[in-house]
């Protein structure tokens, strides 16, 4: 397994693979987790080359206490790359993937201007921007991402759209741990009694889930929100039933072929988010 840290020897290293078969890409912010090491062997599965990159993007990042303490564990991250058939690890500086500042601004229309795209202002913009020039220098045939960032999985199909870009975009279901918590890199900064406490958004979104058909929409929401806040260790920020490709709320459960309910919790210090689909 190669790591490259610039994008001119890891375009290099790619170049012998191209046209030899397929490219698959896991761009990560690295902290990886076994949800990661699932797309990763998926993409190992699917593809002749595999590569992954762990860079922790400054431009999605709209609070700078966020950016400062999220988990940076580089050496593990390798470690845990080896077993899985990962060909290459790109793993650029932010001075490597950004010489000059990035000015561009994209369109995600109404996709955008909800849920994290609401709480999180600019957020979906930086994602767009580092994807886009990932993508220009991988060039990968396939690209995968978790659907426990559902919103973010709609965003970057609407990029490859704008853009007119060659790649498919593969969703992978949520991984959890035994308890039913998302698995994500932020769970590594919960302190004991919050993680104790976290897989309560889950059972909370289950127990919606079974209960929905004998509720209203806006009684599933209280309800659910009901249930987490009684913890006061943690707070739901949002929790939103959404038409799940259109992403906008929803008031009847008829709007919506499969509709999908969002949520993000503060816990102490750090944000969750985690999403299920009503079945
Ligand atoms: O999902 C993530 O970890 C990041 O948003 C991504 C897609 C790697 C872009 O920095």
């Amino acid at each position: 397994m190669r790591i490259e840290k610039t994008k001119e020897s890891m375009m290099a290293f790619l170049e012998e693979k191209r046209g030899k078969g397929t490219i698959g890409f896991v761009p990560t912010m690295g902290a990886l987790h076994e949800g990661h090491l699932s797309l990763v062997r998926r993409s190992v599965k699917e593809n002749d080359c595999t590569v992954v990159s762990v860079f922790v993007n400054p431009t999605q990042f709209n609070n700078p206490e966020d950016l400062k303490t999220y988990p940076r564990t580089l050496d593990a991250d390798v470690e845990l790359l080896k077993g899985t058939g990962c060909d290459l690890v790109f793993a650029p500086s932010v001075e490597e993937m950004y010489p000059e500042p990035d000015q561009r601004t994209f369109d995600f229309g109404d996709l955008e201007t909800v849920m994290e795209g609401a709480m999180r202002p600019g957020h979906f913009n930086g994602v767009g921007q580092v994807v886009s020039r990932l993508f220009d220098y991988v060039r990968p045939d396939r690209a995968y991402f978790g659907m426990k960032d559902f919103q973010q999985v709609a965003v970057i199909k609407k990029l490859v759209e704008l853009l007119n870009m060659n790649v498919e975009i593969v969703s992978c279901d949520i991984i959890r741990e035994k308890d039913g918590l998302a698995k994500s890199s932020r769970n590594l900064l919960l302190t004991a009694e919050h993680r104790e406490i976290a897989p309560l958004i889950h059972q909370a979104m289950k127990q919606a889930v079974a209960e929905h058909q004998t509720q209203t929409v806006k009684e599933t929401i209280q309800k659910t929100i009901d249930v987490i806040n009684e913890s006061p260790l943690l707070e739901v920020e949002y929790f939103s039933i959404v038409n799940d490709r259109t992403l906008q709320p929803i008031e009847k459960w008829e709007e919506a072929m499969s509709p999908v309910g969002c949520i993000a919790v503060q816990a102490g210090e750090v944000r969750l988010i985690d999403n299920i689909v009503f079945k």
